[in-house]
Parts: C-alpha cells; sequence; structure tokens
C-alpha cells in the first residue's frame, strides 16, 4: 500500500480542515496544572460546537496550542485565545490544511521539564524564523521538536533534523511494550524519558521512549500503553511512526482485542504506520492479518520468535528499518494562500 503524501489533502467525503499551532509564553509559573484544567474546561465548552479539536501543552514556561477545524475557525480561535491574560507572545508555528490528525476534542500534556524557558524559546524562534523563510515541519514533528527534540547527532550530510527511525510499540501483555524501551535503553546505556498525558476528563496515560544510534542511524522507540492509543495526542502522532510494532501474546482473544484497538486508533487518520506483528508462532499472524486488512491497514508479519525475547525482536525491528530505507522526510511546505491567523 502506498503511504499517502502530506500535507495530507483530504479525499472526496472527507472534511477539510485548518490545521494551526501557536507557541506563547505562560503570565506565571504558579498553578500551572490548574490553569489548564480551568483552560479545558473552557475549551470544551466552546470547541467541539464549532468542530473544533486541541491539544495544549506546557513546558519550560511556554504553552503550545494546536487546534484544528473547519475553514475560518481556527483563526477566530487563536485571535480570541491571544487576549487571554494568562499569557503573551504568541506566535503561529505551523499551518496548513489538510485531513485531521486531531481525532478527540482535548487531551493535553504538562511535562516537568526543567530547562530554562530561553532554551525552549530558542526553539520557537528557529521553526518561526524557517517558516518566514518558506520552510515548516509536519505538525507532530513542531510539537516534538519544541517538547521532546532528538537528542544525538544527526548522520554526517544530514540537515533534515526530523530524518531519523521512529517506531511505536505496542503490547497485548501488560508491559511487554514499556519493558522493550528499558532493555534497549540498558543496551545503549541510554536515559529513559518518560511522559504522561490527559485527556477530556483523566490525567492516566503514559509513555515511554528511548533514542540510540542503530547502523549509525538515530533511532526513537516509543512504548504505548493500550488505554494511550486512544489519546487524542497520541493517536495523533500514529501517522509520523512509519511503523508500529506489535507484540502478541498468543493468547487470541487478547490479541485480537489489541488489534481492534490499534485499528480504532488508526480510524481516519490522514496515514497510518505499518504495522510490524511479532508473534511465537507463525499461524497466529494469518487471523490479525486478516483484521488489520479489514481495518485497511498495513500488516507485515514478521519471523516467528518469544515477544519477549527482546533481543530477538529488536532484530527483527532492526532488518525491517535496514529494509524500509532513511526515514521519511518530515519538511512541509506552507500553504498558498496562507492561514488568516
Ligand atoms: C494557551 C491557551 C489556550 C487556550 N485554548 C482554548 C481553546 O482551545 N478553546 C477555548 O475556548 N478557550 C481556550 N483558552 C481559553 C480562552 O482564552 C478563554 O479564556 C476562554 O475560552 C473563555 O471562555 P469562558 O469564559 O467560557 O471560560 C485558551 C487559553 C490559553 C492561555
Amino acid at each position: 500500500m502506498s503511504r499517502p503524501l502530506p500535507p495530507y489533502a483530504a479525499g472526496a467525503g472527507d472534511q477539510e480542515v485548518e490545521r494551526i499551532i501557536c507557541a506563547s509564553m505562560t503570565t506565571g509559573s504558579d498553578g500551572l496544572f490548574a490553569q489548564m484544567e480551568a483552560i479545558r474546561a473552557s475549551a470544551l465548552r466552546h470547541n467541539p460546537p464549532l468542530g473544533l479539536h486541541a491539544v495544549l501543552l506546557c513546558q519550560a514556561g511556554w504553552f503550545v496550542h494546536w487546534a484544528e477545524g473547519p475553514h475560518g475557525s481556527t483563526g477566530a480561535l487563536m485571535a480570541r485565545v491571544r487576549e487571554d491574560p494568562r499569557h503573551h507572545s504568541q506566535r503561529v508555528v505551523h499551518q496548513s490544511r489538510g485531513k485531521r490528525f486531531l481525532q478527540t476534542p482535548w487531551s493535553m500534556m504538562l511535562s516537568p521539564s526543567g530547562e530554562p524557558a530561553a532554551d525552549f524559546g530558542r526553539r520557537v524562534t528557529e521553526l518561526r524564523y524557517m517558516m518566514d523563510r518558506g520552510r515548516q515541519f509536519a505538525p507532530t514533528s513542531v510539537i516534538r521538536r519544541l517538547s521532546a527534540p532528538l537528542q544525538l547527532p544527526l548522520p554526517d550530510g544530514e540537515s533534515d533534523p526530523e530524518a531519523f527511525h521512529r517506531v511505536g510499540v505496542c503490547s497485548a501483555s501488560p508491559n511487554g511494550a514499556f519493558d522493550l524501551v528499558r532493555w534497549l535503553a540498558h543496551r545503549h546505556d541510554e536515559a529513559v524519558a518518560s511522559r504522561r498525558f490527559a485527556g477530556e476528563a483523566d490525567m492516566d496515560s503514559g509513555s515511554d521512549y528511548v533514542e540510540f544510534l542503530e547502523d549509525g542511524q538515530p533511532c526513537r522507540v516509543i512504548a504505548v500503553s493500550r488505554p494511550g492509543l486512544l489519546h487524542g495526542l497520541r493517536r495523533a502522532f500514529l501517522p509520523d511512526w512509519p511503523q508500529l510494532l506489535m507484540l502478541f501474546s498468543g493468547q487470541p482473544r487478547h490479541d485480537a482485542a489489541l488489534m481492534a484497538r490499534v485499528a480504532e486508533a488508526c480510524e481516519n487518520l490522514p496515514c497510518t504506520p505499518t504495522l510490524l506483528g511479532v508473534a511465537a508462532s507463525a499461524s497466529a499472524h494469518s487471523t490479525l492479518a486478516r483484521q488489520a486488512a479489514q481495518a485497511g491497514l498495513d500488516y507485515v508479519a514478521t519471523d516467528p520468535v518469544s515477544p519477549l525475547d527482546c533481543a530477538a525482536v529488536w532484530d527483527r525491528v532492526r532488518e525491517h528499518l535496514r529494509n524500509s530505507g532513511p526515514p521519511p522526510s518530515s519538511v512541509w511546505a506552507l500553504p498558498t494562500p496562507r492561514l488568516a491567523a
């Protein structure tokens, strides 16, 4: 199956939305979580009737607000929010039109980073500087470059700062994906980074990632919990991962439930990852491949291996990465005409 191309234009029957991301500085540093909860309450009152979906991040004295909605709605939202005394210096760092990335009305992340606001601000300025010169990045890349930029050196001669492998991992057993990330961190002597996400009502979804060099290429592996797969911000990142590794347990009911969860998470997204299935027996793959095909998802059955054998699992992934070539670029053209923001 061929992957659709950015900026993922809406097809016949799909609604086209405007996508916009603004960064702004928080006015104070106290009670930020309470502020975010209050903003969430306002947003859930105002946004859904207008077809607006949004994500709010707060980190290092900055808010990052990603909104998507019908034509004209995002400019009006950002103009209203600009007047809010809880922040200042609002700057647009992405704008595009196409299919929705944000499938849920609201999700948010408060990151406990100790980074100085000036360092975060330098990344905002850099994104804005590039935009002013006609070069911008996918919305997911903008969020990542601001909140969790790659810490590894790029290969020589590589100028695209987002040209690194990204592999999501989920598992039918409770800890399988997180165990693999821990194992990779141990093997490469790297630290595991953790993030917590909140949706419309809760604050309960966790995600861990690790990054390391694999065959000279930077690689980030991100573990997602099964409930986390349905969180708005997490779902929005599925198009950003060329591959999603699925560790099956060998228990048909649990494995089918994981595949159903992934199919639900991928529904209506502009682009979906290739599913890399790992199972202890070849026979487990046929039902799962059928289930994936019914959901319109690409499924690659790896050679049988125990999902608990991290070294053998990673060998399969590594082989796939070698065959799949260099990671896709995240550089996007700016829309013409530009959005009014
Ligand atoms: C960074 C930031 C993002 C915000 N995002 C939204 C939003 O998506 N939708 C919304 O209605 N209000 C949002 N707000 C709050 C609005 O500025 C405004 O306070 C609120 O909508 C007022 O509505 P209310 O009086 O009904 O609470 C945001 C505020 C800030 C500081």
